[in-house]
């Protein structure tokens, strides 16, 4: 039988297997929405830290963070396989919340202020393309579900997890090309601030997205243990 055709629901492994990743995972989301949200809650355009620009940009930011939110830790949960196993209908109502109050409405606020992002055009291509490929595959991984081809659901799904946790990587990312490129501002960018700016940003979000959907292929390529296929 092929993927495609697989009519059954994924299976999943042993709860003491799982949380082993889940646990640290998990701490990785909750850090990264406790450093991110609080100047979204306080509902104060000065409290941003994307410079505005367009009259409503702070409230799509809004927008995008909280329904991102909602995206992450929703993701976290599908991916759990012991839920999977012992809680099926959690797994489908958790992921209509991860599509419709998740990826949905945090892609389409992305893709607007994606493409009027204050950090250059380099960062708005990759921003555009990102919410496109983000609202892409999630609606194929849905489609599938719906559709019960439970093989490609599960492709499709790997790969928007891995585009929803990107975000993490991209914070990440950003550092690291502050501490390498800043010593070059007199050099590599003509003594201007603006220019490196624009470059790290560029670099964190082209590199994130990518390498984080490159894995997911990867994971999803790779040769199954002998281990599973005796089973
Ligand atoms: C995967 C698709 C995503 C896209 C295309 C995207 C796009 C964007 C864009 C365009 C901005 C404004 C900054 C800029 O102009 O470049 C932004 C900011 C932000 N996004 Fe996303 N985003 C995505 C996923 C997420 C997720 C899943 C979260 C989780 C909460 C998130 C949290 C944030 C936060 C907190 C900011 C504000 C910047 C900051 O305070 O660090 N994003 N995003």
């Amino acid at each position: 039988m092929t993927a495609g055709t697989d009519l059954r629901p994924p299976r999943a492994t042993k709860p003491s297997k799982s949380w082993s990743w889940v646990t640290p995972l998990g701490l990785l989301v909750v850090a990264f929405l406790a450093y991110s949200l609080p100047p979204y809650l306080a509902f104060d355009p000065a409290q941003s830290r994307v410079p505005a620009s367009f009259g409503a940009h702070y409230w799509f930011l809004v927008g995008h963070v909280v329904f991102g939110s909602i995206a992450m830790v929703t993701a976290v949960l599908q991916i759990w396989p012991w839920i999977r196993r012992r809680y099926p209908t959690l797994h489908r109502y958790s992921g209509r919340v991860y599509v419709f109050a998740g990826v949905l409405p945090s892609g389409l606020m992305a893709l607007t202020i994606g493409a009027a992002s204050p950090f250059g055009p380099a960062t708005r291509a990759s921003d555009v393309l990102l919410a496109v490929v983000w609202l892409g595959v999630t609606g194929a991984g849905y489609r599938a579900a719906r559709e019960r081809r439970f093989g490609d659901h599960r492709r499709w799904m790997i790969r928007s997890f891995a585009l929803t946790m990107s975000i993490i990587l991209n914070r990440l990312i950003a550092p690291l090309a502050v501490m390498f490129l800043e010593p070059q501002v007199p050099t590599t960018f003509g003594g201007s601030e603006i220019a490196l700016m624009q470059s790290v940003s560029a670099i964190a979000a082209w590199v994130s997205w990518t390498l984080a959907l490159m894995g997911a292929q990867l994971w999803l390529d790779r040769k199954p243990t002998s281990a599973k296929i005796a089973r």
